[in-house]
């Protein structure tokens, strides 16, 4: 079998079409998936029925698994799925994460060793007039880099950054409006138990599976390029945060009920919308594709 790709106008986001996930696959077509992933970044399958088992069984086609590290939005019966949820449980409190990333970020910059991705599918999505809710826009960070001049691209590709978790539990107090509900707090409560170090990322990073150099860097988080005079550094992060989401590189998801979302955290930047709130609800599932390269 043979996939079919529907590209869009963005260098990431397209759309694979033709594949049943529910059903067994053979190994020629999720090897066309696979590369679909890692050249594009973020890809997207529509219609999809899946259980939180086949959800499972199709992710560990591509390796292990990584458990989320806020252990109490890992759904109970299914710990390697990650809910997020705006849904109200029986003990009062959202049964998963609700204000999830509203921030141009890759997924656990606040460990060394950053999972390789994403797979989230949507079981509920807020609608108003018929028109979905929550979007999620994904930037390409191989295409960001590729536009910028080579002189620069010299200079960025041996420069390290200084990720922040102070900067980052400040740079979220200050902009998301939630911070007060049960979720919100609960997160900044995981954020402290995590400590306050800094966490050093290379700045490019070549991509460990296409060799692609790619930025990476999260909006608001990144405090100082190590080395660098400081007002030179609070330019260029200022400049970089603006060129990696530059339109030109984004691709914008308009969720439906049943849409898969894979994105690489290598090859991308991802940003939530929080544009509803109950009693419009959202429910999905997510599981994570750790960096570890899996056992022979
Ligand atoms: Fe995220």
């Amino acid at each position: 079998m043979s996939i079919e790709i529907a590209y869009n106008d963005a260098p990431l986001g397209h759309e694979i079409r033709g594949v049943d996930l529910s059903e067994d696959m053979d190994d020629a077509t999720f090897a066309e998936i696979e590369a679909t992933y890692d050249r594009y970044g973020t890809i997207v399958l529509r219609d999809q029925r899946l259980t939180p088992d086949r959800q499972l069984a199709f992710s560990r086609r591509f390796g292990p698994l990584d458990r989320y590290v806020l252990e109490r939005y890992n759904h109970k019966k299914w710990p390697e799925i990650f809910v997020i949820s705006n849904i109200i449980g029986d003990d009062g409190e959202p049964i998963g994460m609700s204000d999830a990333g509203r921030y141009w970020h890759t997924d656990m910059w606040l460990t060394h060793n950053p999972p390789r991705g994403s797979i989230l599918y949507a079981l509920e999505i807020p609608q108003e007039n018929g028109e979905p809710l929550g979007d999620t826009y994904f930037a390409s960070t191989g295409a960001a880099y590729d536009a910028l001049p080579n002189t620069l691209k010299v200079r960025l590709d041996t420069t390290k950054a200084a990720f922040s978790k102070r900067q980052y539990a400040e740079f979220r107090a200050r902009t998301n409006k939630e911070i007060d509900r049960p979720s919100g707090q609960a997160s900044q409560q995981a954020l402290k138990d995590l400590g306050d170090e800094d966490i050093i990322h290379d700045i490019v990073r070549v991509h460990p599976r296409t060799g692609r150099k790619c930025l990476y860097l999260c909006e608001g988080v990144v405090s100082h390029l190590i080395g660098w005079d400081k007002a030179e550094s609070d330019s260029m992060i200022a400049f970089l945060e603006r060129h990696v989401t530059d339109p030109q590189f984004v691709y914008r998801h308009r969720w439906r009920v049943g849409d898969l979302v894979m994105w690489d955290n290598c090859a991308c930047l991802h940003k939530a919308t929080g544009d509803f709130e109950l009693p419009l609800r959202r429910h999905m599932h997510r599981t994570t594709l750790s960096s570890a390269r899996p056992s022979a």
